[in-house]
């Protein structure tokens, strides 16, 4: 049985929901890390992955002037990490100087990829749409970099951006 709901009770039903983080160089070189809850798969062949942001985003710019970004999979003890990379700004902290969260030069784009994460995504600009409150852009996917280690994903679990693992049954 279903009950009529407005839009905003309805979507907080979507939880779990996969966080990932996409890492941008702006135009001064300086790789500027942000959280993202609003992501997607875009395309399987060729491969393609999906993040839409809101256009004040400092990382905005900077993906329209570098035309790349990597996507990360944060690992479910980065949640300490998630809320910095998504709570401050690149356009007056770097975000990977203040956390220490360790990086390496990416293969195949002008970006890092993050050495913890569960896996790197190197993506180079598709096309962008801007919707009603977001821009998406869509990555073509260049080369990928999995953690060696077994990692699990982040998860924003709850409203409020609550954060953590999600246990397997
Ligand atoms: C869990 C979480 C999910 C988020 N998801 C999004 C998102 O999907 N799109 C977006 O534009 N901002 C999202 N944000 C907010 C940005 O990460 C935040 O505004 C960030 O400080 C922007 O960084 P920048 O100015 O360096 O680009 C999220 C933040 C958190 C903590």
């Amino acid at each position: 049985m279903q009950k009529k709901a407005d839009y905003e009770q309805a979507i907080k039903t979507r939880y779990p929901e996969p966080i990932v983080f996409a890492v941008v160089k702006d135009k001064n070189g300086k790789a500027n890390p942000v959280t993202l809850g609003w992501n997607m798969l875009a395309s399987g062949n060729p491969p393609m992955l999906a993040i839409a942001l809101q256009p004040k985003r400092y990382s905005v710019a900077a993906i329209r002037h570098s035309k790349c970004f990597t996507i990360a999979f944060p690992n479910e003890d980065m949640a300490e990490l998630a809320m910095f990379f998504g709570t401050h700004s690149g356009s007056d902290c770097d975000k990977f100087a203040v956390t220490g969260c360790k990086t390496s030069p990416a293969e195949k784009i002008d970006s890092v990829i993050i050495d913890d994460a569960v896996a790197n995504f190197e993506c180079t600009l598709e096309s962008e749409l801007t919707t009603g409150d977001h821009i998406i852009f869509v990555g073509r996917v260049v080369a990928c970099h999995v953690n060696t280690e077994p990692k699990k994903r982040l998860y924003t679990v709850a409203t409020n951006r609550i954060l953590g693992g999600v246990v397997k049954k």
